[in-house]
This record gives C-alpha cells, structure tokens and sequence, in this order.
C-alpha cells in the first residue's frame, strides 16, 4: 500500500470497513458467551433471576439481526456462497449467520439425513446427547473415557437464523449438480472437500465454470485423495505444486499459506490427525473455463 497520508488514510478506511464487517463473528462470539452463562447457572440462581432465560437471549438475538441487516451495505442481494462437500453443513449456517446466502452441497445420505436433523429438527442447543466413542477402546487415557457423552448441537439452528436467513442445501455429486450453472454463483467455500475428487481438473474446471469474474474461491484442506485406496477407481493424485498452476489459470491467489488443523476423533484421546492444510483465498479471473475430461462416477 505504499506509505504517507494517503496510505495511513487509505489503511484506516480499511479498518473502518473491517469493523463493519466484523461485526457478526463479534456479535456471534458474544452471544455465544452469554448461551454458555446461560447454561451455567443453577436453577436455584435462573429463580432468583425471575427471568426467563431463552426468550430473553432470543429477544438479544432478533435485535443482533436488524444490526446485521442494517450494516451490510445497501439493500441488494447478499452475496451467494456455495459450499460443495459440505458434511453437516456447519460452513454453510456460519456463512449465512455472518450475513451471507448460502448453499450446502452433498451427496452422502448419512450427512443429508445428520444435516436435516441438526437443521430441522433441532430445538434447543445440545437437545441431543450421543456417545461416539464407546465401541473405540484403542488409545483411550482414562478408564471411562469412551464413554464420554457429547451434546450436539452447540447452537440450535432455528433459533440462530432469522426468518430471512438464505440456507439451502442441494443433494447430488457436485459436478452433476453444478455443470450448467454458469457464472451463478459470488464464491465458493471448500473445507476438506478438494481431494475428494477423483480428477481434480474436472473439480477445478467447475468451480472456475460456475464462480463469476470477481468472484472469491476460499479452500482449507489437505490433499489425501479420497479415492487414492479404492480398488477398480479412478484417482488421480497429484500434488500441490502441480495443481496450483491449474487453478492459476482462472483465479488470482490472494492469500494462500498453510494452517494446522485437526479433523475429527476423540481430542482428549492419545491419538490426534494433525493436517498442514493448504489454505488460500483466490479472485476469479476473466479466462473462460474451458476444456473436457472424461467422466469419472
Ligand atoms: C472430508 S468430508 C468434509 C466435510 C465438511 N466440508 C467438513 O469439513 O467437515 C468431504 C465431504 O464431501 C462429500 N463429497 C465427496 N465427494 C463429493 C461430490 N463429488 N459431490 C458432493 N459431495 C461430495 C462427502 O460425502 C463428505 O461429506
């Protein structure tokens, strides 16, 4: 950005608009504090209170709500982010709770049906208990740590997104689904969903196909290659130095460096997956996408 006033100017117009910006994740990490003090206290305490506990969080988070709608900028659409792969489609409600549209996309039944549970079915935060962890006797530290019991959700969906939130899901394989959208869609969010292609052009050719110019790509994720141990399928695996100038052709890197993170299993357990994900943030250029593979499903 340079230096002198204009760039000290220029810098703090940025954080202007920063903070705008920011003030969804700073309101949902608020709200959150205040679910958990909520939860902690006693009945004993909630009496003294002479409160009733959720209708007046619920009362907090309408007005949270109008204060989103109010900062996000003018009245035209919000922004159109799909999120294919996307598991119990926690990305996508986090888009749509930070003022985004959002569209989930995934083509396993076990996570359409867990999604429709959390999303639809769920009426108050950790309103379910499960035990994921009993029938897993390897590396446990304590004696009754497999029977530890985990409350899903963390939040209720219902009651966190307004009326007018723009969650969808789209059952089907990605490409299949996607194919004819072009230029449909602002951006896109992948989370550990890349390297569940059997041919990764054909993912990235996509992608490139149905984001518009000036739209934003944001990936996290390692590059395991789902289908890598499949006997009979197909699987391409290339690295990331070899796919990088692939997606270069469509997109400008705006960010791009590597995160630790942790996928799944028991974390208090004596076994952890670590990954060293590749994490980028990247424009859409004007190239078309252009070119064929072979079908691979
Ligand atoms: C490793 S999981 C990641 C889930 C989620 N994004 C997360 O980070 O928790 C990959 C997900 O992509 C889904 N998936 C894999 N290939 C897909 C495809 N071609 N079309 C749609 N979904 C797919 C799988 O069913 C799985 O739920």
């Amino acid at each position: 950005m340079g230096d002198g006033p204009d760039a000290a100017e220029k810098s703090h117009f940025l954080e202007v608009c920063y903070s705008f910006l920011e003030y969804g994740t700073d309101a949902f990490y608020d709200l959150g504090r205040m679910q958990d003090t909520i939860q902690s206290l006693d009945k004993d305490d909630q009496a003294m209170w002479k409160v009733p506990p959720l209708p007046w969080y619920s009362e907090i988070q309408r007005r949270v709500q109008v204060n989103l709608d109010f900062l996000r900028p003018g009245k035209g659409p919000v922004p159109a982010i799909l999120c294919p792969g996307c598991g119990l489609a926690r990305l996508p409600f986090d888009l749509v709770r930070l003022g985004y549209a959002a569209q989930g996309n995934e083509f396993s039944y076990h996570m359409l049906l867990g999604t429709h549970l959390i999303l639809n079915r769920s009426e108050k935060a950790e309103c379910f208990n499960i035990f994921p962890f009993v029938l897993t006797l390897a590396n446990r530290k304590g004696r009754w740590d497999h029977l530890r019991c985990v409350k899903v959700p963390d939040v209720c969906p219902v009651e966190a997104l307004g009326p007018a939130a723009q969650l969808s899901m789209a059952a089907g394989e990605f490409v299949e689904v996607y194919k004819t959208q072009e230029s449909a869609w602002d951006g896109m969010a992948t989370c550990f969903f890349l390297d569940t292609a059997k041919n990764v052009f054909l993912y990235i050719r996509t992608i490139a196909y149905i984001i518009r110019k000036g739209g934003i790509w944001t990936n996290l994720g390692p590059l395991l290659y789902h289908y890598a141990d499949v006997p009979h399928e197909i699987s391409i695996e290339l690295s990331w130095e070899e796919v990088r100038p692939y997606i270069c052709q469509y997109f400008d890197f705006v960010e791009e460096e590597e995160k630790v993170a942790r996928y799944t299993g028991n974390a208090e357990g004596l076994s952890i997956n670590r990954y060293r994900c590749i994490f980028f943030v990247a424009r859409r250029n004007g190239k078309p996408a252009e070119g064929h593979s072979n079908p691979v499903f």
